[in-house]
């Protein structure tokens, strides 16, 4: 069994639903990255995809293992803390420039844990940051359900879900399909490696088509990655031989997410 097994898999349960899905007409769009299980790729799949499409990178993370201290913004360097202050006064926060090089940036806060609007404020100030801003928002959430991220889910035209295909992974995602139905999903099968087992792609599809949610491209396990500490995403740095095969996947993942739902 190859890898491959997942891009006939997509194919296979985008076939046996039951009508396509309509997302509501966004534009420009909000995208959200979630997941029930830490450390499965949230975070690298937000950055990427924001790197990718210009997009303005807003983090829900309050770790300091998010996109935030990766992208070298530190709190405790700072004054201000632009995500609760968006959320105290009800303006729409600045995106800090990444000049180019990095996604511009709405970064997250350790106090966010413990100042978390209610989803349906998170989901109208997204929405009407996107509008106000004019741009694509890609938003990185905390690992699990809280809040925040019920609220990105909510206001997003589609949210992200790495799919990791671990035995623990894949509870923790069937989860998040239970009790999140009706959210419009894509399930990125991540860190993929070369010979994904039989029973988990089984266990991958039936919960795809049991909960009605669509698979897309999958991205493969990089052993480099982790170990990369540049914060320049790796879709915006000059390609090489190691990082053109992922380059190419996450360009995959990102048309998915463009052409999701039309
Ligand atoms: N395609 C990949 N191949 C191998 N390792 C990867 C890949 N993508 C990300 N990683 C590594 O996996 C780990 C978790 O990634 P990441 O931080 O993106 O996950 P996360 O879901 O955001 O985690 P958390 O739940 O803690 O927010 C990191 O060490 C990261 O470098
Ligand atoms: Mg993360």
């Amino acid at each position: 069994m190859t890898a491959d097994a997942l891009t006939d898999l997509a194919t296979d349960v985008a076939a046996a639903a039951a009508g396509p899905y309509v997302p509501p007409v966004q534009d420009p769009d909000i995208v959200a990255v979630a997941g029930f299980k830490g450390g499965v790729g949230k975070s690298r799949t937000a950055k990427e995809l924001a790197a990718l499409r210009g997009a303005v990178l807003t983090d829900f993370e309050w770790d300091w293992g998010g996109v935030t201290r990766g992208w070298g913004y530190f709190e405790e360097e700072r004054q201000k803390a632009p995500l609760l202050e968006a959320f105290r006064t009800g303006k729409t926060p600045s995106p800090l420039s990444g000049r180019g090089r990095k996604p511009d940036l709405i970064p997250g806060h350790t106090d966010f844990e413990r100042n978390q609007p209610r989803a349906e404020v998170v989901a109208e100030s997204l929405t009407r940051w996107s509008r106000e801003l004019k741009r694509r928002l890609v938003v990185d959430t905390h690992p699990g359900g809280s809040e925040s991220t019920y609220g990105a889910m909510a206001a997003a035209r589609v949210t992200v879900v790495p799919a990791v295909l671990g035995d623990g992974e894949l509870r923790a995602l069937e989860g998040l399909l239970r009790s999140l139905t009706d959210y419009p999903l894509l399930l990125i099968p991540y860190k993929i490696g070369r010979s994904p087992a039989a029973w988990a792609l089984d266990e991958l599809e039936r919960l795809a088509n049991e909960y009605q949610a669509q698979i897309g491209p999958y991205v493969s396990n990089y052993t480099w990655i982790p170990n990369r500490r540049v914060r320049v995403p790796i879709c915006s740095s000059p390609p090489s031989a190691r990082s053109t095969p992922f380059i190419e996947e996450m360009k995959a993942v990102a048309e998915a997410v463009d052409s999701y739902g039309k």
